[in-house]
């Protein structure tokens, strides 16, 4: 016998075809396959997923992983985890501006590109793609001596892009003035010279993979070309990687890589660049507040808070915990920037709130380039852009410049 107590209050009938007609919304058709790729990446975690498939080994690894225990990239993108946002709340939203200005231009965004050596392993648009990004977003890139596309070409790929070059300065000043000359008359207008690399760190997944610079074809890479095969059809049908911008100086790769990282490296080769470059000049690697000081009384106008991704000294400290007292110590004289760990918007409006002038990012951007080329780095400015504005209408703010270390307290 039916339970009386549970007799159904749901009273059933059949759709009318109007009411079946405006819940059935096909998806539409995407047709270009890396859009439909790139379409189901919501997050930097998801490009970093479908990067990794579509990139062999060796050179996803180069490109994700950090120096020894790795410990300085965790602790960095675990500081960021670490910040708990204070909101205001009915404070009008509507429309957020994320514009800041970076040295003395403004960008629509408060993030840059980082500069990142061999791009064109990642990915064979490379740099090109990346600049070609940041002039269609208005926002700074920056191009690494070790870069895989020159000084030249990339200028003339993306001539409107706001351009930095990022410079290893090493004994030969010959060398390093050539290359500022060239950026120089190219319209780059800001220098990073960076300090944190006297020698280079222990980086033990590119050991153990036994990555070679060029990535050379042995038994196992060419078992690895069956998994990836549009990753080795690029590489072999296009211009051959090296550093482009350094052709004409000789040597192999590995003599080169041997001379620009340079032991002997000091305040004095500080002095000549700054003598020698006309341009804005930031310190790249800085990780205590004393050097800070220093660099800028030495004529730095920023300097970044960085630990080079991790990619250097392992336990360095964590940039985003530098700020406060960097910022005390030279905030008067000099930008203060910071990068390492930053994986989403939030992270962004968190370092930017805390009082960063400006931030870069690295492997973000490098994940969306090895997802989809310079469609997955558009990808991925989107979707840093899409989490900001969220984050910061949550938050109760509406401008970037609004931002203010109470919005993000470090826990
Ligand atoms: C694959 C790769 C290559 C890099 N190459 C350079 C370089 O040539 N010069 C440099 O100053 N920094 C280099 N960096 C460091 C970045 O400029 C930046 O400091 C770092 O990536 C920021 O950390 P994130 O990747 O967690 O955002 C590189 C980083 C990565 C991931």
């Amino acid at each position: 016998m039916p339970d009386e107590r549970w007799s159904s209050v749901t009273q059933r009938r059949l759709p009318r075809p109007s009411e079946l007609k405006e819940i059935l919304r096909p998806k539409p058709i995407v047709l270009n396959p890396t859009d439909r790729r790139l379409a189901a990446a919501h997050t930097i975690a998801d490009l970093r997923t479908i990067a990794r498939k579509r990139t062999p080994r060796a050179a996803f690894d180069y490109t994700d992983g950090a120096a020894e225990l790795e410990d300085s990239l965790r602790r960095a993108r675990q500081a960021y985890r670490r910040v708990e946002f204070q909101p205001n709340v009915l404070r009008g939203v509507s429309d957020v501006d994320t514009s800041r200005e970076i040295l003395g231009t403004r960008s629509a965004l408060p993030f840059a590109f980082a500069p990142t050596g061999f791009t064109r392993m990642m990915q064979t648009e490379g740099e090109r793609a990346v600049a070609r990004v940041a002039q269609r977003n208005t926002m700074p890139m920056a191009l690494s001596t070790m870069g895989t596309t020159s000084i030249e070409d990339l200028a003339a790929a993306a001539p409107d892009a706001r351009k930095w070059f990022q410079l290893y300065v090493w004994r030969d000043h010959g060398a390093g003035e050539d290359l500022m000359n060239r950026a120089w008359e190219s319209g780059y207008d800001t220098l990073l010279l960076t300090v944190d690399t006297p020698v280079a760190g222990q980086r033990l997944r590119d050991v153990r993979n036994g990555l070679t610079i060029p990535p050379a074809l042995t038994l196992k890479t060419f078992a690895d070309g069956a998994m990836h095969p549009a990753w080795w059809f690029n590489l072999l049908t296009t211009e051959p990687l090296n550093f482009a911008s350094l052709n004409h100086f000789g040597g192999t790769v590995a003599d080169l890589l041997d001379k620009l990282f340079d032991p002997t490296l000091n305040f004095d080769d500080l002095d000549w660049v700054r003598q020698t470059w006309p341009g804005k000049l930031v310190i790249k690697g800085v990780q205590n507040v004393d050097d800070a000081r220093d660099v800028v009384k030495h004529g730095a106008d920023a300097v970044l808070l960085s630990n080079h991704g991790g990619r250097q000294l392992d336990r360095a400290p964590t940039p985003i915990e530098l700020l406060p007292a960097t910022l005390d110590e030279i905030q008067d004289s000099a930008e203060v920037w910071v990068d390492t760990g930053i994986l989403s918007g939030g992270d962004i409006v968190a370092a930017l709130a805390r009082g960063a002038n400006a931030v870069l990012i690295g492997r973000a951007f490098l994940y969306g380039l090895m997802a989809g080329g310079e469609r997955g780095v558009q990808r991925c400015v989107d979707i840093l852009r899409t989490e900001m504005i969220r984050t910061m209408q949550l938050l109760g703010v509406r401008r970037v410049d609004d931002l203010r270390p109470t919005h993000a307290t470090l826990r």
